[in-house]
């Protein structure tokens, strides 16, 4: 299976993919993680990325289709994965379709998650104050500033990509809004049926 999952953040991609995987015993491959664990590592690309995100801007598109075709190249992601936060550009989508050509794949579905912004917002500030709560560390793009530039960026150029995958006929839409378990229960029957 190979699956993308598109949506705003706080949107639910990182919650459903964890289930998702669990299920389908596919790799959950998440751009926003793989660039976390690279600014961690204070790789060049790393701390450049890190300075666009805590501002909740986009990585330029050359790092994170770098990123992602080594990882899609790695043996557990050869039967299938699960892509968390990618494509993000229409760009980036153009790039994923010629690393799967080139592998004689394609994607099987592209599922968008639909939230409401008011709710998104609500969602990311309470996983940030929960997870100060529990002592964790907030996500430095978790704050009021950074989320509304990444929904601005989510409207700008992550929306048309739910129009070129709409165009070849891939893309199905959830309903976000809905409680964990029916969002699963409803993407599942979207992979089943
Ligand atoms: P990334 O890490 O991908 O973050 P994001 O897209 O902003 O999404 P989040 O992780 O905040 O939310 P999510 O949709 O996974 O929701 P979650 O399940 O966690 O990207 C971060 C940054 O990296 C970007 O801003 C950009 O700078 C950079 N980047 C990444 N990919 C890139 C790319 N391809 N190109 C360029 N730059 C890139 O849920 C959120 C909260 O809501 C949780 O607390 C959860 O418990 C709760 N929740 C989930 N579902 C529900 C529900 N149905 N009802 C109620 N609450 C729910």
């Amino acid at each position: 299976m190979r699956l993308v999952l598109l949506g705003p953040p706080g949107a639910g991609k990182g919650t459903q993919s964890a289930r998702l995987m669990e299920k389908y015993h596919v790799p959950q491959l998440s751009t926003g993680d793989m660039l976390r664990a690279a600014a961690d590592a204070a790789t060049e690309a790393g701390l450049t990325a890190k300075a666009i995100m805590e501002k909740g801007g986009l990585v330029p598109d050359e790092t994170v289709v770098c990123i992602v075709a080594d990882r899609i190249a790695a043996p557990d992601a050869k039967t299938g994965f699960i892509l968390d936060g990618f494509p993000r550009t229409v760009r980036q989508a153009e790039e994923l379709d010629k690393m799967l050509a080139a592998r004689s794949a394609g994607l099987d579905v592209v599922i968008e998650l639909r939230v409401d912004d008011a709710a998104l917002l609500a969602r990311v500030a309470k996983r940030a104050k929960d997870t100060s709560a529990h002592g964790g560390v907030v996500r430095s793009d978790d704050n009021p500033e950074a989320v509304k530039v990444r929904l601005a960026a989510y409207h700008a150029q992550t929306a048309p990509v739910a129009n070129f995958y709409a165009q070849r006929g891939l893309l199905k839409t959830v309903d976000g809004m809905a409680a964990v378990d029916a969002v699963t229960k409803e993407i599942e029957q979207l992979l089943d049926g």
